[in-house]
């Protein structure tokens, strides 16, 4: 285990609040378990969740460790500074994203595709370390992402329900982390439509999407602003790990 990456031993009654009330059988079960133990004031460990093949590594990653990454993302931010892409149904994204690594996710009238360069012409910067480490702890891959996608859900941005799908090979995972206020993070099929199930993601929680769920449609409805007090300015980030080529 890197030490900085803390599957914590905690009461989970906060992420229970969060909790929407369609849930898997399995989880269902699990949830109601969960909620007999808080009755008895019980602490308890709940570090993964499964929700239609998405493992969801709850309080994954510790304040220390998520004040890393914020600090570690500054810098990049400086360097490739956050933009709102169009999307090629015309409309502009309310999130704002940039990247790190060989490839950067980028959207403009034409569709979506991956560059090598921000749109202001500078190559992304590199991944940070203590990134690539939460790579390797969640997949346990010698292989390692060559994109991180940086999003930034300020008050009022969603992400709408999609496939990560511009990759070559989707027999590599995807891995999420969320840092910052809460995002309501949505759980479809692998065709548009279709019940769906949703789980609020918390500041340090991990997603891991493969196998089965590696082209599942996905997104996020809303953030609760000024959930968390990990960002200065509130809002939401979302890395996401790609191996893109
Ligand atoms: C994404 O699917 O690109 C973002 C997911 C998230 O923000 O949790
Ligand atoms: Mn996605």
């Amino acid at each position: 285990m890197m030490p900085y990456i803390i599957a914590r031993l905690g009461v989970y009654r906060e992420q229970m609040t969060h909790l929407q009330p369609s849930f898997s059988a399995g989880f269902h079960e699990s949830v109601t378990k969960l909620r007999k133990v808080l009755a008895r004031n019980e602490v308890v460990l709940l570090t993964k969740v499964e929700i239609r093949d998405f493992k969801v590594l709850k309080s994954c990653l510790d304040v220390t460790l998520q004040r890393a990454l914020v600090q570690a993302l500054r810098p990049i931010l400086r360097a490739a500074p956050l933009f709102s892409p169009d999307t090629p149904y015309g409309r502009r994204m309310s999130v704002r994203m940039t990247s790190a690594g060989q490839y950067g996710w980028f959207s403009d009238k034409a569709g979506y595709r991956y560059a090598t360069h921000h749109p202001s012409g500078v190559a992304w910067p590199d991944i940070p370390a203590v990134v690539l480490d939460i790579w390797t702890q969640a997949t346990g891959l010698e292989r390692q992402p060559d994109s991180c996608l940086i999003n930034y859900y300020g008050e009022g941005a969603r992400m709408a329900l999609h496939q990560d799908k511009d990759e070559a090979d989707f027999s590599w995972p995807v891995v999420s982390v969320s840092l910052g206020d809460d995002g309501l993070f949505r759980i479809g099929n692998q065709t548009r439509g279709g019940k769906t199930e949703s789980i609020w993601l918390s500041s340090g929680d991990v997603v891991v999407m493969g196998g089965p769920a590696r082209l599942t449609y996905h997104g996020v409805d809303r953030i609760r602003f000024g959930s968390s007090r990990l960002l200065p300015k509130g809002g939401r980030i979302n890395l996401t790990l790609r191996v893109v080529s």
